[in-house]
C-alpha cells in the first residue's frame, strides 16, 4: 500500500454501510429536489426548441449560466438538435435534468458536453428515457473517427451521473478526468462495432461506477492512471471490448480498484491490463463474480501488449492481485485460453491470486494456461521467487467442474456496426444475472 492513500481513508462513511473500496462517501452533496426548488431553469426559457433543428447549445449554456450557483437546469422531454458544443464551467450545487433526446447535428471534434471545476453536481434523467443520439455512423461510414466525444467531466467533485443513454457517439462515450466522489449508475451505452468508441474511460478518485451496459468494440468500463478507491460493480458488456485497465504507461499510479459482479459476452475480453514497458505501480486490485461467455481472452494481463508502442522502462509492477469466482465459456480455449498472463520480465508480478476459477472452451476440447514472470497462487503461477521467467503453458482437455454459468436473456446477437443509424436503446432491467440495480431505475 503506497502512504498517499492512507490519508484518505479516515473519511466520515462507515455510516452508509456500504463498500470497503472507497474511501469517502460519493455523490452530490445535495439532492436535485432542494435544487429546484431554489431555482429551475428549463432551456425553453432560454431560447431551445424542441423541434430536432434549433441548436440547443446556446439555450442550455444560457440555462446554465442563470443556475449554476444553485438551480436544476431542465432539458424537458421532446427532440432537440446540437450543433455547437456547451462548456458548463465552474458553480456548484447544480443539476442537469435531460428528459429530452439530444441529437449531435454539428460536426466538430472535442466533447458534446464537457463539464469541469465545479462540485455537487447531478446529471441525470427523471425519466430513465433521456439520450444523446451521437448519430457516429455519419463519420464511421465514412472511415472517420475525427467526430466529438460526448460526454467529459474534468476535475469535478461530488456528483452523480445516472439513468442516462449515451448511442453511437463519433469518438469515446463518457470519460471522467480528474475527478473525485462521483457516482455513476443505471446508464445504457450503446456504440458501433469498432475500437476507439470507448464506453466509460475513468481515471479518478473515490468513484462508485454500477450498473452499466455498454455494447461497443472497445472498452467497456475501463480504469486509466491515476486512479485510487473505484469500485465497479454490475456491468454488463453486451458485445463490447470488454473492461480494461490501461493502457498503462510511464509512472503508472492504480490501487484500490474493485471489479465485483462483471458479464461479458461477445468481447475482445472480460479483463485485461494492458501496458507494454512503462513504470510505476497497479496493486490491491480485486477482480471479483465475472461471467463470460463468447470473448476472445477472458482474464488477460498483457504487458507486452501489441498494439501499444513499446515505452521506456522496465515495466508497470503488480502487486497483489486478486481474481475469483470467474465462470463461464471462452470463444476458443486453444486459440486463447482463459487464462493468459504475461508480467514484465523486468518488473514480475507478485502476490496474484486466482481462485474460484473455472472456464471452459466453446469451441473444440481443450484449453490452455499460461503464465510468464507472475507470483502467486493458482494455476499456472509460481508459487515463490522474484525473478523473471518464460512463459509456461499448460494445457487441459477436460472441463473444470463447476464453469456452467447463466447467461442473459438480451446478450445481442447481432453487432451494429458501423455504417446505419445505431437505434437507442431502452434502460435494461438489470446488468448482471440475478442482480437487481442497486439504485431503483428513474420512471421504473
Ligand atoms: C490487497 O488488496 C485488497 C483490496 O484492495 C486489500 O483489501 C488488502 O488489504 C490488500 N492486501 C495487502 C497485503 O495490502
Ligand atoms: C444487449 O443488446 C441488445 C441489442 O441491442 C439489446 O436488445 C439488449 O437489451 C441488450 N441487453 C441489455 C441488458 O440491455
Amino acid at each position: 500500500m503506497h502512504f498517499s492513500q492512507i490519508l484518505v481513508g479516515a473519511t466520515a462513511f462507515l455510516s452508509t454501510g456500504v463498500v470497503a473500496q472507497l474511501s469517502g462517501t460519493v455523490g452530490p452533496k445535495t439532492s436535485v429536489a432542494s435544487k429546484t426548488a431554489k431555482k429551475k431553469c428549463s432551456v425553453l426559457d432560454y431560447g431551445a426548441k424542441a423541434d430536432k433543428t434549433t441548436d440547443l447549445g446556446p439555450p442550455l449554456a444560457s440555462a446554465f449560466a442563470a443556475c449554476k450557483t444553485g438551480g436544476t437546469i431542465v432539458i424537458p422531454s421532446g427532440d432537440y438538435a446540437l450543433k455547437t458544443w456547451v462548456t458548463l464551467n465552474g458553480g456548484s450545487a447544480w443539476a442537469l435534468q435531460i428528459d429530452g433526446i439530444i441529437y449531435r447535428t454539428g460536426t466538430a471534434g472535442g466533447n458534446m458536453i464537457f463539464i469541469e471545476h465545479t462540485s455537487d453536481v447531478e446529471v441525470f434523467s427523471s425519466t430513465g428515457k433521456g439520450a444523446i443520439q451521437g448519430n457516429g455512423y455519419e463519420f464511421h461510414a465514412q472511415g472517420s473517427r475525427s467526430g466529438p466525444r460526448i460526454l467529459r467531466t474534468y476535475d469535478v467533485d461530488r456528483f452523480s451521473v445516472h439513468d442516462l443513454i449515451l448511442v453511437d457517439s463519433p469518438a469515446f462515450h463518457f470519460s471522467m478526468d480528474t475527478c473525485k466522489n462521483g457516482e455513476v449508475y443505471n446508464m445504457a451505452i450503446r456504440g458501433g462495432n469498432w475500437g476507439g468508441l470507448d464506453g466509460v474511460d475513468v481515471w479518478s478518485t473515490n468513484m462508485w461506477i454500477h450498473d452499466i451496459m455498454v455494447t461497443n468494440k472497445d472498452e467497456c468500463v475501463t480504469v486509466k492512471s491515476p486512479s485510487t478507491n473505484i469500485l465497479i460493480e454490475n456491468i454488463y458488456c453486451n458485445w463490447s471490448g470488454g473492461c480494461a485497465l490501461g493502457s498503462l504507461g510511464a509512472n503508472t499510479a492504480i490501487s484500490k480498484i474493485q471489479y465485483k459482479n462483471v458479464y461479458t459476452w461477445n468481447s475482445n475480453q472480460m479483463m485485461m491490463i494492458k501496458s507494454n514497458g512503462g513504470s510505476g505501480y497497479a496493486e490491491d486490485l480485486v477482480f471479483e463474480n465475472f461471467i463470460g461467455h463468447g470473448n476472445a481472452y477472458s482474464l488477460d494481463i498483457d504487458q507486452y501488449w501489441s498494439s501499444m508502442s513499446t515505452i521506456a522502462g522496465d515495466g508497470v509492477k503488480l502487486t497483489n492481485v486478486t481474481m475469483k469466482n470467474w465462470k463461464g465459456t471462452e470463444a476458443n480455449g486453444a486459440q486463447r485460453g482463459p487464462i493468459k498472463i504475461a508480467c514484465a520480465d523486468g518488473a514480475p508480478c507478485t502476490e496474484l491470486t486466482i481462485s474460484d476459477f473455472a472456464m471452459w472452451t466453446e469451441t473444440g476440447s481443450k484449453q490452455t494456461y499460461t503464465c510468464r514472470s507472475g507470483y502467486g497462487s493458482g494455476f499456472c503461477l509460481k508459487a515463490s521467487g522474484s525473478a523473471s521467467y518464460a512463459a509456461v503453458t499448460s494445457t487441459v482437455s477436460a472441463a473444470p467442474s463447476g464453469y456452467s454459468a447463466a447467461t442473459m436473456a438480451d446478450d445481442l446477437k447481432t453487432a451494429f456496426g458501423t455504417t446505419v443509424s445505431i437505434p437507442i436503446p431502452t434502460m435494461p432491467a438489470s446488468f448482471f444475472p440475478g442482480a437487481t440495480p442497486i439504485s431503483a431505475l428513474a420512471g421504473s
